[in-house]
């Protein structure tokens, strides 16, 4: 069989790892990859968004099933287009993908199905966004309606700062039409965790938990990124808080993805805060997580491609999702100025050490080939994730390894996971 993988980060790099895995796949392309994917897939630099030339690509290599990386592309509805040209893909149609696109809608659509959520309004004009702010005081929390890159939230301390993000979303207009609405919603206290699930519509099929850490520097300070690392399983979620969150959020999500016939065909992430065992959605994501993923599918034991092609056939009931009994930590290496802005094209020393280690497998991100060597592309420039018996163990075995490779600039946190370690030792 034949897969292509859309995207080019860390989170493609996991997937395309594990596909490689199946005996099944015979071959694997990714658009646009990078230089880790390029050494198991043939990368082709092809935009994720140009749905033309990558259904042309399936069309003529006779691929038997895409798999989608980012959200851009299933925002712009590559499932649909693919599907009504008779593909499989592994990816929420439009609609589907709309519950992390479109925050008013996502919120409206928790409400309808009684999913837990903090309490919320949307607002298309600043003066009665501003009231509303005034009204409720600080803190609250204003979010741009549209994608922002993860970048559109902001939680605020007083009602200035508040006023603040209105201006620079509604009137500044910083993140383009994405800021025509806003949701000011409540601020809630608690733990955050990232929750995922396979679905096809039908039947859902939650993954192992895990938790990720935003802030730049150690301590969760600084800036906000993309992710500086991950760890699996989260503490927060024991079994039994598991069972609840399919039981609150899962099922009424599945609910109405059927009430409303979206085709809802891939990974439905919801990220959690967690208060006096309870749990609330703060947004939707429709689908993996990054760096989440990076720890997450290190630890599956089953066959990926099988569990992929089941849900894009909509037969995910016959799939078998097990997952190993270890720990895994995934630390990111960043550029030199990361989340700001960062130099490319330096040179990356001791890949070829650490592929030599056991349990530990190094995930590229924003990485290049510049003919001779293997140099930085991006912010985050590698995933160094590890498998061990505990979380404790995983995160040692990553840090021996990050400690091997080196570039000109590269910083990473030093407390990836400690959080779990610190909870489970009380
Ligand atoms: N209602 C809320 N109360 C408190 N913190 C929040 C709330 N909503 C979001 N946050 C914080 O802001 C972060 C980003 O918000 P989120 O909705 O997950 O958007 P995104 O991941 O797209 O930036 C969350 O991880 C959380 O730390
Ligand atoms: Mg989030």
């Amino acid at each position: 069989m034949k897969v292509l993988v859309i995207g080019g980060g860390g989170r493609e790099h996991a997937i395309v790892w594990k596909l490689a895995q199946s005996k099944r796949v015979d071959k694997i392309y990714c658009c646009p990859g990078n230089a880790g994917i390029a050494e198991l897939a043939e990368c082709l630099d092809i935009k994720p968004t140009d749905f033309d030339a990558l259904l042309n690509l399936v069309r003529y290599e006779w691929i038997d099933l895409t798999i989608v990386g980012p959200e851009d592309p299933l925002a712009a509805g590559i499932a649909d287009v693919f599907r009504k040209d008779g593909r499989k893909i592994f990816g929420p149609g439009a609609m589907g993908a709309r519950l992390e696109s479109g925050r008013a809608f996502s919120k409206d659509f928790m409400r309808r199905y009684g999913i837990p959520t903090a309490e919320y309004r949307v607002f298309s004009s600043y003066i009665h966004a501003e009231d509303y702010v005034r009204l409720k005081g600080a803190p609250i929390v204003v979010k741009a309606d549209g994608l922002a890159a993860g970048k559109g939230v902001y939680v605020a301390k007083t009602v200035d700062e508040a006023c603040e993000a209105l201006r620079l979303i509604m009137k500044e207009r910083v993140f383009g039409e994405a800021g025509d609405r806003v949701v000011v919603e409540e601020c809630v206290q608690g733990e955050e965790a990232s929750f995922m699930a396979f679905t096809d519509g039908t039947t859902i099929i939650p993954m192992v938990s895990s938790q990720d850490h935003k802030r730049v520097f150690d301590g969760d300070l600084g800036p906000n990124t993309g992710g500086m690392g991950a760890y699996s399983p989260a503490p927060v979620l024991p079994e039994e808080m598991e069972r609840t969150v399919m039981e609150k959020v899962m099922r009424p999500f599945l609910r109405g993805v059927q009430a409303e016939r979206m085709d809802f065909r891939g990974v439905i992430y919801a990220g959690l805060m967690i208060k006096d065992k309870k749990p609330m959605v703060l947004e939707f994501n429709c689908r993996f997580g990054d760096p989440e993923t990076q720890a997450v599918l290190a630890r599956l034991d089953s066959d990926f491609f099988e569990i992929a092609l089941a849900v894009s056939e909509g037969k995910l009931a016959q799939a078998s999702v097990a997952w190993k009994p270890e720990a895994s930590v995934c630390v990111v290496a960043a550029s030199g100025g990361y989340p700001g802005s960062y130099g490319k094209g330096k040179v990356i020393k001791g890949l070829n050490a650490v592929k030599r280690m056991k349990d530990v497998v190094v995930f590229h991100a924003g990485t290049g080939f510049d003919g001779e060597s293997t140099v930085t592309a991006g912010g985050r420039v590698l995933g160094v994730t590890a498998t061990g018996a505990d979380v404790p163990a995983a995160k040692a075995r990553a840090y021996e390894a990050i400690a091997k490779i080196s570039f000109e600039g590269m910083h990473y946190r030093k407390d990836i996971a400690d959080r779990a370690i610190g909870r489970s030792a009380c």
